[in-house]
């Protein structure tokens, strides 16, 4: 039996692979590129010593998709086929809602026909809007996102509930992330965004490499302790153990939907952001206050007790380790 890792070049997807191989798992892959490259595929086999099997699709085609269904005998699905840039959702919020959504809704449609009922998903804390309170426990009420991309991970999350209403056969996990940064200890997968990164620690990363000028920190008049924004960076290796984690828990037991929030339970701002990047690589990050960014909330953490207690799973990498792991991957 295999699982079935939609997006398996991009980031999170990459890594959670590894993870999967690594635990002696089979893999399927399917992935367009869209947002990823082919090199990666041989970089997970260079890291793991493993094969896997990869089809170049779009998971919105759903010929092609039925295809690796009746090709394979997949056990469960991991999505990581999103669109995920804030920015671009704006400007083009039809292509996020077709992608996400109609592309969720297909996948989800093809895994029934082929009684496939395990799906572990890849949401995001944006769903929980302006927190109710810090840290975040799944409880707390979701909504209020401020932009596309946030609203077709809400909007997923609500189509699952739903489904599983309909038909309790399902075994669904929901994974709200926090902020991923870092990258494989072997420097050789990790995050490319195209263009000039929106995220902080892309954007720091380019700065100490002499990529990009400045950072622009944006706002320090927070109610924050430094006045800049905080948040749960959460190293991607953590997160990648985290999937694996939660589909050894649909297998084991009869788990229903559950929800957790993958995060460190810990914030930290901006500038402690910088100040740990520069310890760690000993380059100077020069940066310069300017105006909030429209949408930013001043804190989000996580409380990641449930994880920890139904999972077995906690992130155990430190700030300086995500440090680390993104300026290796840019260096290499
Ligand atoms: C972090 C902090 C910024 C850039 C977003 C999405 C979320 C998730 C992760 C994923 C904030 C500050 C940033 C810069 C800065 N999506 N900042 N200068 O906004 O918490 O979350 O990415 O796929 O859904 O909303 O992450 O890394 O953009 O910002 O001062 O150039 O860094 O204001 O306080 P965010 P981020």
């Amino acid at each position: 039996m295999s699982i079935l890792v939609t997006g398996g070049a991009g980031y999170i997807g990459s890594h959670t692979v590894v993870e999967l191989l690594n635990a002696g798992r089979e893999v399927v892959i399917i992935d367009n590129f869209s947002n990823s490259k082919p090199e990666v595929l041989e970089r997970i086999k260079q890291i793991t010593g493993k094969d896997f099997k990869f089809y170049e699709i779009d998971y919105l085609n759903r010929k092609e998709l039925e295809k690796v269904f009746e090709e394979n005998e997949i056990e469960a699905v991991m999505n990581f086929a999103g669109y995920k840039a804030v920015g671009e959702s704006v400007q083009n919020p039809l292509k996020y809602y077709n992608n996400n959504v109609s592309g969720a809704i297909g996948l989800l449609e093809t895994m029934n026909k082929y009684n496939v009922k395990k799906f572990i998903f890849s949401s995001s804390a944006t769903v929980y809007g302006e927190p109710e309170k810090i840290p975040i426990t799944e409880d707390c009420k979701t909504g209020g996102t401020t932009n596309p991309y946030g609203t077709t991970k809400l909007f997923i999350e609500q189509i699952l509930q739903d489904l599983y209403k309909s038909d309790e056969t399902w075994d669904i996990a929901i994974l709200r992330y926090f902020n991923p940064v870092g990258a494989h200890e072997s420097g050789l997968i990790g995050e490319e965004p195209q263009g000039i990164p929106s995220n902080l620690m892309p954007y720091v990363v380019r700065v100490a490499s002499g990529d990009l000028e400045q950072l622009s920190v944006f706002g320090n008049d927070y109610d924050t302790p430094d006045g800049t924004g905080v948040r749960d960076y959460i190293h991607v290796v953590d997160l990648a153990q985290g999937h694996i984690k939660a589909l050894e828990k649909l297998e084991k037991e009869k788990t229903g939907i559950y929800t957790y929030n993958l995060g460190t339970g810990v914030g930290y701002s901006v500038l402690d952001m910088v100040k740990a990047f520069e310890e760690v690589t000993g380059k100077k990050v020069k940066y310069k206050i300017v105006e909030r960014r429209p949408g930013d909330i001043a804190i989000c953490y996580s409380n990641p007790q449930k994880a920890k207690i139904e999972l077995g799973w906690q992130a155990i990498k430190t700030l300086k380790d995500m440090c680390k792991a993104s300026w290796g991957y840019m260096q290499k």
